[in-house]
């Protein structure tokens, strides 16, 4: 596999970073996990305008936009692929051991691109499992969830105690004991044919899955909540389902000890779902991308 490296497609072989990049010391970076479906990237600027937002948020000098889109899909060309999952990660970059970030000149660019995996098809024909996690989600106020940084422990955690169970993920409360998320995923619950998501006031990361699912639905008549909800309202639904970028919309089978089946307004909003990753492959095409 080929990997952009600082301005260079290199051999992975020759990815090296320094042991002294402050994304590695201190997690101090950001990044987007991308999809690209036939060779084109679905919501590629949207992915690059939040990658943007993270990096004025941390006050990270970042790439721009078109170099970083020409680079991704520079990458992807290099290995050959068409059906990708991408990975832009921007750190400090390298320097002297210390908080301080003026001690990095310059911030280190990686774009890694494979074959896309599959999910089992398991997942979504009978849905997958979730547990409750202890671990909470960072406060809000102590790390802003909208900067998708490099600093992941506390998802790690959590996605750690769903291992220990057996289960696919973990589903996060924040302090106050409202549901927030996955550990790499948003969640939605319907009940009584009412599709709801917790709101970005629980203190998610705003998935860009979940902006399209909410969008697709509203323009099929499907309305859906953002609010405040706790494991009660999900353990009183019918269906629940996970959204992010790899997966797209994912049934759940199973909370703790309430199963559900893949229903039809889970199926429905897939659907949709990939009715727009198509369309918006037909513009991207039109465009020339
Ligand atoms: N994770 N919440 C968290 C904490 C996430 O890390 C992610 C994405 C999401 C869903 O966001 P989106 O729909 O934009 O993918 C929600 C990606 C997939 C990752 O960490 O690789």
């Amino acid at each position: 596999m080929y990997i952009f490296l600082n301005g260079r497609v290199v051999k992975e072989a020759e990815a090296c970073i320094s042991v002294y990049d402050h994304g590695f010391l201190y997690g101090d970076g950001i990044y987007e996990t991308m999809r690209s479906y036939g060779g084109v990237v679905f919501m590629l600027d949207r992915h690059l305008e939040r990658l943007a937002r993270s990096a004025s948020l941390i006050r990270l000098t970042c790439p721009d936009r078109k170099f970083l889109r020409d680079a991704v899909y520079e990458t992807m060309e290099y290995n050959g692929l068409s059906d990708a999952y991408v990975r832009v990660t921007v750190s400090r970059g390298k320097g002297k051991i210390g908080l301080d970030p003026r001690l990095c000149k310059e911030p280190t660019v990686v774009i890694i691109t494979e074959g896309f995996r599959e999910y089992p098809g398991s997942y979504y024909q009978k849905g997958t499992e979730l547990i409750m996690a202890r671990t909470r989600r960072n406060l809000a106020e102590a790390l802003d969830p909208s900067i998708k940084s490099l600093n992941f422990l506390n998802n790690i955690l959590a996605k750690t105690e769903a291992i220990e169970k057996g289960a696919y993920e973990a589903v996060m409360l924040n302090r106050d004991g409202y549901i927030a998320e996955g550990t790499v995923s948003n969640i939605f619950f319907v009940r009584d044919e009412r599709v709801c998501t917790p709101s970005r006031e629980t203190g998610i990361l705003e998935g860009i899955t979940r902006e399209v699912t909410i969008r697709v639905a509203g323009n099929n008549g499907i309305a859906v909540t953002e609010g405040m909800f706790v494991p009660e309202d999900i353990f009183a639904a019918q269906e629940v389902f996970l959204t992010n970028t790899t997966g797209e919309v994912m049934p759940v089978s199973r909370f703790e000890h309430k199963s559900y089946r893949v229903g039809p307004i889970s199926r429905h909003l897939h659907e949709l779902y990939r009715n727009e990753v198509s369309r918006y492959l037909e513009e991207a095409k039109k465009s020339g991308r």
